[in-house]
């Protein structure tokens, strides 16, 4: 991140610390559970999902030729492969025979061949084996490679886009995360829970809960309801002070280190957040399986991979620090989806200090429009 950068929003939030408040903007505001609950909606957020960048890996995964990883959150098979040409390749997973998948999980492979009838593909998405050739005589066996679709790496991160044709997407706070660029994975994990996966984004863009749902984790460190909020469509920066920043009171602001003295909190719309901590930083993706249930897909990133018993110590601490706070998220959650049923409430309120959610849920109605009209992805 940028000096002035640091030092812009360091001093904002000693500001809100003076004033003991977070970032607020407009009036309290309402949304209708509908939002959460009506399945044309989720159908439209499910294709959204399909037609935008998404995260579907880490960086590291798919370092050397060879490598591969396989995706299937986004409702299309999806497997990336680093090829021979050092390129990084995004296809869809199915056999252009009779479209059983093919790869699985992550691994190392020359090719990629297809359980079935033994169809292989080179890492290029080419067509190369096709055992008994002679039976398909008159095919053009050269248009039967894998569909292609786009991928990059960003951020110690994949990214890929589920339809075919260019893809790309501005980072409006990239500046800030490039410092991950070289990261590797650590600790990849998943998990599947009982609620909307807007639930778990909602509870992501404000620290109002901090003091009663983290009580007994990590509100401690940070003071209460005062964090300072970016906006810069689609995504979202949050910084969130530790109590250690005010001592930068006194430092000269040359000096200034923020990942010091506050966890920084990116969404990467629609469905990542990465928070960037002193020397590391956590990825998660909430990918909606059901209307009602979402899996979590996390991993750290951390510099480089632990090669002794005290730096393995080091990340476990910090993964269970994070996996505990996260979890009492996660509990809110799926309290909040276990009454959403009753009808009891008709809308949710908003307080001024979580006026990010409502900006979350405006460009999210405002895409799901968009991803249901158009038919190809455009570059943005
Ligand atoms: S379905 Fe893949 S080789 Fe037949
Ligand atoms: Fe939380």
């Amino acid at each position: 991140m940028r000096q002035e950068t640091q030092i812009e929003l360091i001093c904002r939030a000693l500001d809100n610390i003076d004033r003991r408040r977070s970032d607020a903007d407009g009036e309290p505001f309402e949304l209708p559970v509908e939002r959460y609950l009506d399945p044309s909606i989720f159908e439209r957020e499910r294709a959204l999902l399909r037609s935008r960048p998404v995260v579907v890996g880490f960086a590291s995964q798919v370092a050397s030729p060879g490598d591969f990883i396989t995706h299937d959150h986004a409702g299309v098979p999806l497997v990336v492969t680093h090829d021979h040409d050092g390129v990084l390749r995004a296809f869809v997973n199915v056999c252009r025979h009779r479209g059983a998948r093919i790869a699985d999980a992550c691994g190392h492979a020359q090719r990629l061949v297809c359980p079935y009838h033994g169809w292989s593909y080179n890492l290029s998405g080419r067509l190369e084996g096709v055992p008994h050739r002679q039976e398909f005589a008159g095919v053009d066996l050269e248009q039967r490679g894998l569909i292609e679709l786009p991928v990059w790496r960003r951020f110690g991160l994949v990214f890929a886009c589920l339809t075919p044709g260019p893809a790309t997407r501005a980072f409006p706070f990239a500046e800030d995360l490039e410092e991950l660029d070289s990261h590797v994975l650590h600790a990849p994990s998943e998990r599947t829970r009982r609620m909307n996966w807007k639930l778990m984004m909602d509870g992501s863009w404000e620290t109002y809960h901090f003091r009663v749902t983290h009580a007994k984790t990590i509100a401690s460190h940070f003071f209460d309801n005062t964090g300072v909020f970016d906006f810069v469509e689609p995504d979202i920066r949050m910084v969130l002070p530790k109590r250690s920043i005010v001592d930068l009171r006194h430092e000269d602001p040359a000096t200034y280190r923020i990942r010091q003295h506050a966890n920084l909190l990116y969404g990467l719309f629609p469905n990542t957040i990465v928070l960037v901590q002193p020397d590391h930083a956590m990825v998660v993706t909430m990918w909606p399986t059901s209307i009602d249930r979402t899996t979590i897909v996390a991993g750290m990133l951390i510099p480089e991979p632990p090669q002794t018993e005290k730096a393995r110590a080091h990340w476990q601490k910090n993964e269970a620090i994070f996996w505990n706070a996260i979890e009492e998220d996660i509990a809110m959650g799926e309290r909040i989806q276990s009454t959403l049923s009753s009808g009891v409430n008709r809308s949710f309120l908003f307080g001024r200090c979580e006026h990010l959610i409502g900006k979350f849920h405006r460009v999210l109605e405002e895409a799901i429009t968009d991803a249901t009209s158009r038919k190809t992805v455009s570059r943005e």
